[in-house]
């Protein structure tokens, strides 16, 4: 999908759809109020026959409507008087892009200068607007037969009209836009694949792939490369598996070649059935998205190159199925990691923690200014949080300010949780030096505690999405979040 901007008049501008704002009781918004002028009246007539009503979200579509060039126009809701705040702007925008998806309608220019959200300028309007857009016209199809495909016409082209020339920012955000929806979709095409397509290997090929599309750096290691380096804790998941591990490096050079990378390790849990502790069969299907921390890896590092971001930022992908086999680890094996910090297994469920915390000491060799993890970490942190808030988990203040601020940002919200060393009480073995399980008892915080430990020589968060990375019920599916979040706190950190 493209978007630009362009100087324009809603009653002459050559769009399949016009879209103009109008306000609570009726209230037209002046690009709408032109129209209805054209159209002698045919806008506030409409309106009067309708239960539209100005909230956010919703619309009123017009056909035929004489008198102007486009053959349609779209009214959307913009509240009372267009100051909206920013769920209801993105709802307004949303409902929008819904309404111009369903009807297969190709191209529209959107007259909406009169919304305001308050604190956010401009740019920022347009650069959501390109991320929404790119998100609501995602379909996932590649799974389904011909006859079963949406045939409907995909929306192609979203134009933002201004009565005065455009500013040349308007089109660099919604580019930026456009490259972090765009990350977000392949978050979201990843975490949708089914287990039998989206193994480890699946995942290096696609890697190696987007390297070549996207010159980036990519190395692919195998189990005999992890045995090398003692990965005993990422090798004891991998070992009930007959899809063989693969721990993947993406990286994005765009700073100077002396900065330190930030670098983002996602757990790529390709399907997680607990191993011997064996999860219980219902909805076990959903375990496929337990990858999403890598797909987001991967949709992260797609956006920062699309956007040619001067930054050095580094993608580190454990990536494994953890399944049950006669070779598979078992609760009371002992194991020793990559720090040489030994782990008593007592529940092969808890396998996330196991594949990251090597590959958080791996993470040492590239001395970075900051380590973030991203994982579908523990059912706790679901029912903390919810669906609509990454569990944030950082000793480092400043580290997490800036993690909060960019999820408040682009409404891809974090919340923070302790990681407190009173915690690692729960974490003690009776075997080893540690336990990969802390109880019942606060299970997000102590998932956490335990990755702290490995994680000690740079500045470090992590963040559980559990919650967050997929949706369940009906509109069963892959989010790609954090995507956006991770995309905005590295352009903060590069100064855009
Ligand atoms: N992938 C799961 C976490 C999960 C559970 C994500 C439900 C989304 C929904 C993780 O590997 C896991 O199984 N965690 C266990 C940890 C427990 C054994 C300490 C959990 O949360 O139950
Ligand atoms: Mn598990
Ligand atoms: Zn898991």
């Amino acid at each position: 999908m493209d978007f630009s901007t362009k100087k324009a008049q809603p009653e002459t501008v050559k769009t399949a759809c016009v879209v103009v704002p109008a306000f609570r009781n009726g209230k037209l918004s002046e690009a709408a109020k032109r129209l209805d002028r054209h159209t002698r009246g045919q806008l506030t007539r409409a309106l009067k026959n309708s239960e539209f009503n100005g909230a956010p979200g919703t619309t009123l579509m017009l056909f035929d409507v004489t008198g102007i060039d486009a053959p349609r126009v779209l009214v959307i809701g913009a509240g009372k008087n267009g100051e909206l705040d920013v769920a209801d702007f993105r709802k307004a925008i949303q409902g929008v892009l819904r309404r111009l998806c369903n009807a297969g309608i190709g191209d529209a220019t959107l007259f909406v200068s009169e919304i305001k959200v308050s604190d956010r300028d401009e740019q920022w309007l347009a650069t959501q607007i390109a991320t929404l857009g790119i998100e609501a016209a995602y379909r996932f199809e590649v799974m389904k037969s011909e006859a079963d495909k949406n045939k409907s016409k995909p929306l192609r082209r979203l134009i933002l009209g201004t009565g005065s020339t455009p500013h040349r920012r308007q089109q660099a955000a919604l580019a930026r836009g456009r490259a972090i929806g765009q990350g977000l979709n392949l978050a979201r095409d990843l975490g949708n694949l089914p287990p039998n397509v989206c193994t480890p290997d699946y995942l290096a090929r696609r890697a190696r792939e987007m390297g070549r599309l996207n010159r980036l750096r990519v190395n692919v290691l195998d189990v005999a490369d992890m045995e090398k380096l003692k990965m005993g804790a990422l090798l004891a998941v991998a070992r009930g598996s007959r899809q063989p591990a693969k721990l993947i490096s993406i990286e994005h050079r765009g700073g100077p070649a002396k900065q330190k990378p930030v670098v983002l390790v996602g757990k790529g849990v390709t399907f997680d059935t607990g191993g011997i502790s064996l999860k219980p069969s219902g909805e076990m299907d959903e375990m496929k998205y337990d990858m999403s921390g890598a797909g987001s890896v991967f949709g992260t590092m797609y956006a920062v190159s699309a956007m040619k971001l001067p930054l050095n930022v580094i993608g580190l992908i454990p990536a494994t199925e953890n399944m049950p086999d006669g070779q598979a680890t078992r609760p009371g094996d002992i194991v020793t990691s990559m720090s040489r910090q030994t782990i008593e297994i007592l529940n092969t469920d808890a396998e996330g923690r196991l594949i990251l915390c090597d590959a958080l000491t791996y993470a040492e060799r590239y001395d970075p200014a900051a380590v973030i993890d991203i994982a579908t970490l523990t059912g706790a942190c679901v029912i903390a949080l919810g669906k609509v808030a990454t569990g944030l988990f950082s000793p480092d203040d400043k580290l997490a300010e800036e993690i909060l601020d960019a999820g408040e940002n682009t409404w891809d919200r974090a919340w923070r949780m302790p990681v407190w060393d009173d915690y690692q009480e729960q974490l003690k073995s009776n075997f080893a030096d540690v336990a990969n399980i802390g109880g019942r008892p606060a299970g997000s915080v102590t998932a956490a505690c335990f990755l702290a430990r490995f994680a000690k020589k740079f500045r470090w968060a992590h963040l559980d999405i559990a919650g967050t990375a997929w949706k369940s019920g009906k509109d069963k599916g892959s989010t790609g979040r954090p995507v956006p979040l991770l995309t905005q706190f590295l352009m903060n950190r590069a100064g855009w």
